[in-house]
């Protein structure tokens, strides 16, 4: 039996999302949480002939505690989009002092329901969000650092796009698997264009090419912000990029090997390649990489990619890792004060 919560489930992100997993052959049952709206999004997904059920879950109260435990008992993956989403104009950390609270409310509740979950965060900003969840893990006794993730698949699906843009001759954007490594947001996003397939074409761009697609990757999410001018953020390809995230884990938990996807987690030492990752970027205790997934969560940190990064790119790690720096600490602070 396989159960995914989503919570945050009637949002923008929420919906496309349970959408996908609803259409998942291998999902027994879909449990979706959220504080308003979810009754509606249930009964609709719910007359869907897949092979999953379907059920929601809305609180009656805003102490209320057990909706949210009704859902996550049980479940095998629970996905998070809940929060708030930016406005133009705001950073991804304007949203933490509402979507920390929302994280460390609902880790609490996972901690105690569903510890042996596969958590996916998907809520912003996640360079805190994800330190917030591991925190309240700890805190409760539950923490499995190969079990929490970050999710940051939506620099990839972007990555791959937008090089595929400049050579739409010769390349599909489903050519491409783009490592981006580091934090999800801004500069702390980095693109590895010249490893891999993608090498090829890359250096045949100049160097304002380069920087314009390295930009564009790194701040992305602007593009979609304001494209909705005050109507949120991207939802749609987050949908698909958090679903191919946590499709990967079924996968892998099914026995499927080589599953690698990239993911923001906690480069704890029972990892194996974690302590040599830490060590390639200045000891971060969280950062993106390649991991190899496995029946258990992550089995593996594919960190050798740092050492074949070229100048420019360590150049952009430095930034990255001192600007993620400040975001963990900020997730780290909070949720032990
Ligand atoms: P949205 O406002 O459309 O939906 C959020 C949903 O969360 C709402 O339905 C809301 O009722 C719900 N919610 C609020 N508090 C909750 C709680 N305590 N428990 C359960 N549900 C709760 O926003 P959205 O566009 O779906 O974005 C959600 C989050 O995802 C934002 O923080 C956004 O910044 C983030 N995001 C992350 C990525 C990424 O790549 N990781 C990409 C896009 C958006
Ligand atoms: C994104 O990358 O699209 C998300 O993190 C949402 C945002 O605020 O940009």
């Amino acid at each position: 039996m396989v159960k995914v919560a989503v919570l945050g489930a009637a949002g923008g992100i929420g919906q496309p999302l349970s959408l996908l997993v609803k259409l998942n052959p291998i999902v027994d049952e879909l449990a979706l949480f959220d504080v308003v709206n979810v009754p509606g999004v249930g009964a609709d997904l719910g007359h869907i002939n897949s092979n999953s059920t379907t059920e929601s879950f809305l609180p009656e109260s805003k102490e209320d505690k057990t909706a949210l435990a009704n859902a996550l008992k049980g479940s095998d993956i629970v996905i998070i989009p809940a929060g708030v989403p930016r406005k133009p104009g705001m950073t991804r950390d304007d949203l933490f002092n509402i979507n920390a609270s929302i994280c460390q409310g609902l880790a609490e509740v996972i901690a105690k329901n569903s510890p042996k979950a596969f958590v996916l965060v998907i809520s912003n900003p996640v360079n805190s969000t994800v330190p917030i969840f591991a925190e309240t893990f700890k805190k409760a006794g539950t923490f499995d650092p190969k079990r929490l993730f970050g999710v940051t698949t939506l620099d990839i699906v972007r990555a791959n796009t937008f090089i595929s843009q400049l050579f739409p001759k010769e390349t599909k954007p489903g050519d491409f698997n783009v490592n981006v490594v580091g934090g999800h947001s801004g500069e702390t996003i980095v693109p590895l264009y010249s490893i891999g397939r993608t090498k090829k074409y890359y250096d045949e761009l100049n160097e304002e090419q380069k920087k314009a697609l390295i930009h564009r990757v790194q701040f992305g999410g602007d593009e979609v912000v304001q494209a909705k001018n005050g109507a949120g953020s991207a939802t749609l390809s987050m949908a698909y990029a958090g679903y191919k995230l946590a499709e990967s884990i079924l996968k892998a938990v099914n026995g499927e090997s080589n599953i690698v996807e990239c993911t923001f987690l906690n480069l704890d030492s029972s990892i194996k390649g974690a302590s040599e990752a830490k060590k390639l970027v200045n000891n971060s205790e969280f950062f993106s990489l390649p991991v190899l997934l496995g029946k258990n969560g992550i089995e593996e940190v594919k960190y050798e990619i740092l050492n074949e990064v070229n100048s420019d790119e360590k150049k952009l790690l430095e930034v990255a890792i001192d600007q993620l720096s400040k975001n963990i600490e900020k997730g780290v602070a909070f949720a032990t004060k």
